[in-house]
């Protein structure tokens, strides 16, 4: 059994990332909108990402014996007009849930749930990296956006960004 804070904090954190999910749904959207197809496959990837990570941390409390509770999931509420902050939202957003592993690894440690603190070393690793997938991002449409042509071929990089299933796999 899990200590009751600790598996609070993964209860809400699925409500989180499916809110992530939800959200760069909407990105997807906007930039399908402004005919950007390559920044909206990329968005549309990562909302199955996160989709995935609201599916592990619902096993996760699953397999020791807590049931989740699935609660309403917020509207998308970021005005999207500019496809650069729209990627800076992506960052900040990021950056965000990082602070909300944290928070629950911080809760892990101090229960000596060292099983969650396992469990969520994946998603410390993996939140480094998507950090640094949103600020190279931005890096590379601050540098090429203003091109007709690099704009062009960075959105057809953004195109072939495959779906993967996630590397942490549980029962
Ligand atoms: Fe699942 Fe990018 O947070």
């Amino acid at each position: 059994m899990l200590n009751e804070k600790v598996a609070a904090l993964i209860n809400d954190q699925v409500n989180k990332e499916l809110y992530s999910s939800y959200l760069y749904l909407d990105f997807s959207l906007y930039y399908e909108e402004e005919g950007l197809d390559g920044f909206a496959n990329w968005y549309k990837v990562q909302a199955q990402e996160e989709r995935d990570h609201a599916m592990l941390m619902l096993r996760f409390l699953q397999n020791n014996g807590v049931k989740p509770v699935l609660e309403a999931v917020a509207k998308p509420d970021k005005e999207l007009n500019d496809k650069l902050t729209v990627l800076e939202y992506g960052l900040e957003h990021e950056r965000y849930v990082t602070s909300l592993v944290n928070n629950i690894y911080d809760a892990a440690y101090t229960a000596r749930d060292f099983r969650t603190m396992q469990f969520l070393d994946w998603f410390v690793k993996e939140q480094g990296e998507e950090e640094k997938n949103a600020e190279d991002l931005i890096k590379k449409l601050r540098l090429f956006g203003d091109d007709a042509k690099g704009l062009y071929m960075l959105n057809a990089e953004l195109a072939a960004r495959a779906y993967n299933p996630p590397s942490l796999v549980l029962d």
